[in-house]
């Protein structure tokens, strides 16, 4: 995405984790919980000048649940939930499936919804004409798909292991692998843009927008872990990630700040 902030290149990771603990010390004085990342969030640059800054309108919501897509077998076919067969050869990489449950507030199974995946190749590239850094494209992946849950919530798509990539929100800035999530739930207000991580990763520390959602239990509801059962013989390693659409437990969101990078 278009990098909003001109001076932003000139910070080092150094002044950036610098703010990030600033506002970790800051947060952890104030003992009051937040579970969403902050709107504006000043390590993560571009979020400045890119959020609500009055407050929302309260809208009629049964007229906006009417407004609430519906898909079914027939608009999405199931190869669509494996990126790996997209093309005529095998994409390059560690082949993986990525399975969980959709779930609202209350625990119950979110069925037969929307759940769409984007992300960057084994190499930490992306399709997308405006990723330019030097790293190659995978004919054989493009990185996007899609799948409907089953009758108990559940997703499972097989894919390959997004690398992590440089962006261009300060100097030597490198964003931790992940996966971008679209879901849209059985209400308007259950609509979710996130997106997942992986367990261990040595960039979480310093990555601004993993770190704008101030909380740690927060955090950590975005990554996913490693499952062996889900693991399957000589073919992919398996992750296991649950989505929580509503209540105090939601999974946090990207807002209008995100950059959906
Ligand atoms: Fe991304």
């Amino acid at each position: 995405m278009i990098d909003t902030n001109p001076d932003s290149a000139a910070a080092t990771q150094q002044e950036i984790s610098a703010e990030i603990a600033a506002i970790e010390t800051g947060y952890q004085r104030t003992g009051i919980e937040e579970t969403q990342p902050r709107l504006e969030y000043a390590p993560y640059r571009s979020s400045l000048l890119r959020h609500p800054t009055k407050d929302l309108h309260h809208a009629d919501p049964e007229g906006v649940e009417l407004w609430t897509p519906c898909f079914s077998e027939r608009d999405v076919n199931p190869l669509e939930a494996d990126l790996t067969i997209q093309h005529a050869g095998e994409p390059i990489g560690e082949r993986m499936v990525v399975t969980g449950r959709v779930v609202d507030g209350d625990g119950r199974p979110v069925r037969r919804q929307l759940v769409e995946i984007w992300q960057a190749n084994a190499g930490g590239r992306y399709i997308h004409k405006r990723d330019r850094h030097p790293s190659a494209i995978d004919p054989n992946f493009t990185g996007v798909g899609r799948c409907l849950t089953d009758g108990d919530g559940r997703y499972r798509f097989t894919t390959i292991k997004p690398g992590p990539y440089p962006w261009k929100n300060h100097r030597n800035a490198w964003r931790p692998a992940h996966i971008h999530f679209s879901l849209f739930g059985t209400e308007f207000t259950q609509r979710m843009v996130t997106q997942m991580y992986f367990p261990g990763d040595p960039l979480f520390a310093l990555d601004p927008i993993y770190q704008s959602i101030t909380d740690q239990k927060a955090r950590d509801r975005l990554v996913a872990s490693y499952d062996h059962e889900v693991t399957t013989h000589e073919w992919a390693t398996g992750y296991r990630w649950d989505i929580v659409l509503t209540g105090g437990a939601r999974t946090p969101v990207e807002t209008a700040g995100g950059d959906r990078r």
